[in-house]
């Protein structure tokens, strides 16, 4: 349950909480199915400042004119007593874990004005009361990764998620935005409806996954990993959940000297990333061809 109105806490009148959005390095759409994916929380984030105030709760700043966003936000925060201001850098409904990040914020928001320590158990447990309301039935991957940050090992088992922290050399990554977004339920029951013939390419991307891995663990970020993202790409249009903008995109970085690219999250539109030696030829020939598109890092546990 919620509480009426904030704890007083030491008395403060401001809270403030910040959560990264996240990208999938490999694994998407085969992770429903039990095989392992890797998800980095990345150098863009959600902000949310609570404000106390006299009277109902109000959303003051906002992201969007998303009718679920009242109902996400009142899962978790008092219905009284607080003007809520939101700000990200994240495309927000692209795959980048925009509701996760905010969901993890305003969990820690909410901690910081009543002045007590945010957990992990906090951010998974009340994030995922938040993550319902936009994704019905969340594996738990987006928020885990944003409430961790660093690279994340991720795995459904019939004993629950299995999380495992990874260690990623220095990666340098560029997010190009389709300007659209897949409809992500659609997407995961078209590839169910597809199965079983489609299962052998889902076992591939599970062993796709696993040699991604353990280029991670020793070390290697550089053309070898491109490559393995590109056949990652190749096998995610097989089970049909690429879009030629997405095609159109994926050429575009790769003329202009990306390593590797593929979509990122459920695909039919949304993010493209792609591992880069420099970014700047592969951001001036996305924009040029009218993409939005910027560099983003991992960022640190
Ligand atoms: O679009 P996103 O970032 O919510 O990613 C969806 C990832 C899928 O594997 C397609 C679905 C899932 O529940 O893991």
């Amino acid at each position: 349950m919620t509480a009426a109105t904030p704890a007083p806490g030491d008395g403060r009148q401001v809270g403030v909480g910040a959560a990264p959005g996240k990208v999938i390095l490999t694994g998407e759409h085969a992770v429903v199915y039990g095989h392992p994916a890797v998800a980095l929380a990345v150098t863009r984030q959600t902000t949310v400042r609570l404000t106390r105030r006299q009277g109902p709760s109000a959303v003051g700043h906002s992201i969007g004119q998303d009718d679920r966003l009242h109902d996400a936000l009142f899962r978790v925060l008092p219905r009284e007593g607080l003007t809520i201001d939101i700000e990200t850098e994240l495309p927000v409904g692209r795959g980048m874990g925009s509701s996760a990040a905010l969901a993890v914020a305003v969990v820690r928001a909410l901690a910081d004005l009543e002045g007590r320590p945010c957990t992990f158990e906090d951010c998974f447990e009340l994030g995922m009361r938040m993550e319902r309301v936009f994704h019905g039935n969340p594996s738990g991957l987006d928020h885990t990764v944003s409430a961790r940050g660093g690279a994340v090992r991720f795995q459904r088992t019939v004993d629950g998620p299995q999380i495992t922290p990874l260690s990623t050399p220095p990666l340098t990554l560029v997010v190009i935005d389709s300007g659209f977004a897949g409809d992500t339920g659609q997407l995961v029951q078209g590839v169910a409806a597809r199965r079983p013939e489609i299962d052998p390419i889902l076992e591939d991307m599970g062993a796709l996954s696993q040699q991604i891995i353990a280029t991670l663990e020793r070390g290697q970020g550089g053309a070898h990993l491109g490559q393995l993202m590109s056949e990652n790409q190749r096998l995610l249009a097989r089970i049909g959940v690429s879009h030629p903008v997405v095609d159109d995109i994926i050429d575009t970085v790769l003329t202009a000297g990306a390593l590797g690219a593929k979509l990122s999250g459920a695909g039919g539109g949304g993010i493209v990333i792609a591992l880069c030696d420099d970014p700047a030829p592969v951001l001036g020939a996305a924009r040029r061809a009218g993409y939005t598109a910027f560099p983003v890092s991992v960022l640190e546990p």
